[in-house]
């Protein structure tokens, strides 16, 4: 099996989560863990402006840092800016207060409100300078905890340049580099280019490379692995529907049979499960409408998908979740 190591920090198996804002929460990150198989997790993007703006006004620090300081590690946490003092000042309050593992930047972001206005996340490819002198200053800051960059290939398919952004990561003093294989003007539409991803392993001389984009089976994720120069793979969406793919992919590796999806019955339970974690986090109203689109990401290509996602769409209360997903399952287990 290939071994990743993020600077001294050891990612065994080689398997990443990916950060996901909505998603990787820390009800999330409990059920990752509880099926094992993750090498690394990483927390949803937070704003480091917003992290120097709330500590100023005591107003606290931003709800998506909730869990970080008493989870198990390692974990890693992504940032995003595009000053290089916030990002500084959060990174280094992040090391020493919560402890986390790994410090991630992201440069990938291709929403309007992080690449536009904020002019952060894939904004920021257009420059591979001013990466690498973000990267630089906070892996300074922090070291020895290890700073990595997460990217896409390119702002567009004329201006793709992962590699110059690599070498600009690599040279500056980042410990790993994740390249996520589509351009920021694709957002999420076409396929995930695997072999430009594995062209940037030509320019990396030292740090690791991360492939991500569209694993969606663990035999996919193998021979993504296998196939591909990359040092280790990370997973997003899959793993939202089907947390216990790291584990499948685990046990591939080590060379075991790819264990089966929980039943219908164990998955029921498990969705149960996160909703009272969830419950616990955010309150009953919040709670039942994050759950929402978790509920729905299960429900895909089951039996009565289509009317349970349009009715659990609108629910409002925990009582009616439960009984909708009850009614769900159950359904699903006699067509099985
Ligand atoms: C709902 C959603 C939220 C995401 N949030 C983040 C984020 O906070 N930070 C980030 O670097 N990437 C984010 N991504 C991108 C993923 O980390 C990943 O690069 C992308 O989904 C491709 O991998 P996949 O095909 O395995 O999902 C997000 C993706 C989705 C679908």
């Amino acid at each position: 099996m290939k071994k990743l190591s993020i600077g001294s920090v050891a990612v065994d198996p080689p398997l990443l989560s990916a950060p996901m804002a909505g998603y990787t929460t820390a009800p999330f990150r409990a059920l990752l863990r509880h099926f094992g198989g993750v090498g690394l997790i990483a927390t949803e993007m937070v704003s480091a402006r917003s992290f120097v703006y709330m500590d100023a006004a005591g107003d606290g620090h931003p709800e998506r840092l909730w869990g970080v300081a008493d989870e198990p590690r390692p974990l890693a946490v992504q940032i995003w800016d595009n000053v290089p003092e916030t990002l500084e000042e959060t990174a280094a309050r992040l090391v020493s207060e919560y402890r986390v593992s790994v410090i991630d930047i992201n440069f990938g972001c291709p929403a309007k409100r992080i690449a536009g206005s904020s002019a952060s996340g894939s904004y920021l490819l257009r420059d591979p300078q001013k990466v690498g002198d973000l990267v630089g200053r906070v892996a300074k800051r922090i070291a020895p905890t290890p700073v990595t960059a997460k990217i896409r290939l390119g702002l567009t398919a004329d201006s793709i340049n992962a590699a110059d952004v690599a070498q600009a990561v690599e040279g500056a003093g980042g410990a790993a580099l994740t390249v996520h294989g589509r351009t920021a003007a694709q957002m999420y539409r076409g396929r995930a280019d695997w072999e430009a991803i594995a062209r940037v392993k030509d320019y990396l001389k030292k740090i690791p490379l991360i492939g991500n984009g569209d694993i969606t089976t663990p035999e996919e994720g193998i021979a993504r692995l296998r196939d591909w120069p990359v040092d280790g793979i990370m997973i997003g969406r899959a793993a939202a529907a089907h947390p216990w793919i790291f584990h499948q992919i685990a046990e591939g590796l080590a060379g075991r049979p790819i264990p089966p999806a929980p039943t219908v019955k164990e998955q029921h339970a498990l969705l149960l499960h996160h909703f009272d974690l969830v419950l616990d986090r955010f309150g009953e109203e919040k709670g039942t409408i994050l759950m929402r689109k978790w509920a729905c990401d299960w429900s895909h290509g089951r039996f009565g998908g289509r009317a349970f996602r349009a009715a659990v769409s609108a629910v409002k209360d925990a009582a009616s979740f439960r009984d909708l997903v009850d009614r769900f399952f159950s359904d699903a287990a006699s067509a099985e």
